[in-house]
């Protein structure tokens, strides 16, 4: 619903005379993305957290890696620009995208009806699932054992903190039984320090770190099924209509697939 167009004055056609089929050059009827500009003339600036694996992370030569990053590079492509990866905290890369310091947001950022009120999503491109991470000899067995958890441990701003920092009321554990942490890997390094019961984060992020700490464990039941999209800023039409057109393309020709596959293997 959101893809429609109109919102760009400069690209509003004229209004259709449905008797007059010889108006076929009326711009109504092309399927083309309207324009754009960018932060950077020539660059696509993306704002992300790159500490969550398989999406996002450093490499050990500086640079940035996986699938959110590849993907972005891809669509830049399309596009004729270049990706420039701007790494920053969760929340600063949602408000930059929000403020229009970069112009795409991709950093494995759910779709929520609190964050559409403040900016726009493309067309999702994958789930998340919110899992718990415990010690192997945890009392915490399944997901509703969480409320007997002293303090939970999530990765600042994001669902997992979200939720869990809601009051019992609404689901949560209250603010008292949650620390919020800069990236999801301190979250679980407290977990293993046992400085916090249990760690609620995303799933793909969960497999690597509990891959990692052969202490940990992931429970069976899940905490909450998400979308994965990319964020733009609100209104910034021309530039969302081409960052979906270009997406699909990639998942037509098997680029999309293939970038997630070489990060993902299957089960
Ligand atoms: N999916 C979660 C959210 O949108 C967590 C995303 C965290 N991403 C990151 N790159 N650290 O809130």
């Amino acid at each position: 619903l959101t893809a429609c167009s109109g919102g760009n004055s400069a690209a509003t056609p004229a209004p259709a005379d449905t008797t007059a089929p010889t108006d076929t050059a009326a711009p109504a009827d092309t399927t083309a993305p309207a324009g754009f500009t960018t932060v950077e003339e020539g660059k696509l600036h993306m704002s992300t957290n790159a500490a969550f694996p398989p999406y996002e992370m450093t490499t050990d030569a500086g640079g940035f890696e996986g699938i959110d990053v590849e993907v972005a590079g891809a669509i830049a492509e399309k596009l004729g620009l270049e990706l420039v990866v701007d790494d920053m905290g969760f929340d600063a890369a949602l408000t930059a995208v929000q403020t229009g310091q970069s112009d795409i947001a991709m950093a494995g950022i759910t779709v929520t009806e609190e964050r559409q009120e403040v900016m726009d999503f493309s067309e999702s491109y994958a789930t998340g699932i919110q899992v718990v991470i415990v010690k192997e000899d945890s009392p915490i067995e399944t997901v509703d054992d969480l409320a007997n958890a002293d303090m939970i441990g999530c990765q600042k701003a994001t669902t997992g903190y979200i939720y869990c920092s809601d009051t019992p009321e609404n689901g949560g554990y209250g603010e008292d039984h949650v620390t919020a942490y800069e990236t999801g890997a301190v979250a679980v390094q407290a977990l293993v320090n046992g400085q916090v019961d249990a760690v609620v984060i995303d799933n793909e992020p969960a497999k690597a770190y509990v891959a990692a700490n052969p202490s940990l464990k992931i429970l069976d039941t899940e905490f909450a099924v998400e979308d994965y999209a990319i964020a733009l800023q609100k209104g910034n039409t021309g530039l969302l209509e081409a960052v979906n057109a270009a997406m699909d393309e990639l998942k037509a020709d098997g680029t999309f697939q293939t970038i997630v596959d070489k990060y993902i293997t299957a089960e």
